[in-house]
């Protein structure tokens, strides 16, 4: 092991991972669940959850909507066992694309790798936990260990593929080999990571600020080191997201929580109308699960409505919007029960990880044609 893990080998870190095993849970259309959101769930943020239900599998799902569905991921949700219900939607064709903060990304990786993460207790003492190499995300507890382990993993892919992938490339690129490279190496992880199922499935996956997490740590760890020459463009991020909602007959995203996955998703209606002159409209559909408010002016909190002003969203389709003020731990497993269990709860697969470059020659044709 090249570094220095918190805590040292001798340290007995039994009595904190002791805890139940975090496993991704894959949603199955309880019929109980949908009872309980379309009966039990009346008022408040309850109701605005079956709203956000139904506006889903009713109006985006529908077939003849053709809905290109965007699904944007902030705060620690795989380490809390979410990524199973982002599994399942993508398998279902039920999410086209995916902006998620890295750290999202390289946290799936330990699922894929088999490392355990373990149920826990935030009451703890933090100074312990350092001393004897234990790493605590609020209430989800691992060793120090899979850490440096992961961390080697991408280094070693990064070694491998060097030559493949050097060069400027999209954090959607760098996914997919990572997702191929995981399936290669861990035959059947894609039941159980993010990365590797959407590789599977033809999903691309961004995220949004390629330097903020563990991958991008390593990615700039190789350059420095090996002097490797992977290099995420965050340019061809914005313009393939840009491309795939131009070519969308209608758009709508489900975001979770906010921070900048949120933006990067609505950014592509303004990339559109502002920068390349091509009027798209406005999103279609626009569902939000947070904990953020509006008042404090940030991104997060901000509403479809004020999206509106600024062309992000369609100002005839706000009905087709909600906010609904709710942990994403316990809102976006419910979301997805509803959804599987729906009638549309299964689409084809869009396929756009391999649609991408016809995409972008189509953005480049229209916005050619407009500066004309
Ligand atoms: N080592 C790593 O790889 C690592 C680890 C952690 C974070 N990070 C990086 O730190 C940055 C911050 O990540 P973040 O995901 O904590 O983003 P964040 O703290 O900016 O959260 C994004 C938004 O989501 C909301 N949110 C968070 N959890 C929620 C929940 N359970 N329910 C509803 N809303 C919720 C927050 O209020 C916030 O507005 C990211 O860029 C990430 O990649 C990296």
């Amino acid at each position: 092991m090249p570094h220095r893990a918190p805590g040292s080998p001798h340290h007995d870190q039994t009595s904190y991972l002791s805890g139940r095993q975090i496993r991704y849970y894959r949603p199955t259309g309880s019929p109980d669940v949908r009872r309980l959101i379309d009966d039990g769930f009346q008022a408040f943020n309850a109701a605005r959850l079956s709203e956000a239900c139904h506006i889903f599998s009713e109006k985006m799902l529908r077939p003849e909507h053709d809905t290109t569905i965007g699904l944007t991921v902030a705060g620690a949700l795989t380490p809390a066992g979410l990524g199973g219900c982002m599994i399942e939607l993508m398998e279902r064709g039920l999410v086209d694309f995916v902006i998620s903060t890295g750290a999202n990304l390289y946290h799936d990786l330990h699922y894929a790798l088999n490392f355990t993460l373990h149920r826990g207790t935030p009451f703890l003492d933090d100074r312990d936990l350092y001393e004897k190499g234990v790493i605590r995300i609020y209430d989800v507890l691992f060793p120090a260990d899979v850490l440096l382990e992961t961390d080697s993993y991408i280094r070693d892919f990064l070694a491998r593929k060097d030559r493949d992938l050097g060069g400027p490339l999209s954090s959607a690129d760098l996914h997919y080999a990572l997702g191929l490279d995981l399936i290669e190496k861990c035959p059947g992880c894609e039941e159980h990571s993010v990365v590797a199922r959407a590789a599977a499935c033809g999903v691309p996956i961004y995220t949004s600020s390629p330097g903020d997490s563990s991958i991008g740590m390593n990615v700039a760890y190789h350059e420095l080191m090996n002097g490797g020459r992977v290099v995420i463009d965050p340019n061809r991020d914005v313009n393939e997201v840009c491309a795939i909602i131009l070519a969308g007959k209608k758009n709508g995203c489900v975001i979770l929580g906010g921070g900048s996955p949120k933006n990067f998703y609505l950014q592509g209606q303004p990339t559109l109308w502002e920068v390349y002159g091509i009027p798209k409209g406005g999103n279609d559909y626009f569902i939000q699960f947070t904990t953020d408010q509006v008042v404090w002016g940030g991104l997060s909190g901000a509403t479809p409505s004020e999206a509106v002003s600024w062309g992000k969203v369609n100002p005839g389709v706000l009905p087709d919007t909600v906010v609904s003020y709710c942990d994403s731990t316990i809102a976006f497993p419910l979301f997805c029960e509803y959804a599987v269990g729906s009638p549309n709860g299964r689409r084809p697969r869009r396929g756009l990880l391999h649609q991408r470059a016809g995409l972008v020659a189509d953005l480049l044709r229209q916005a050619k044609a407009r500066a004309r």
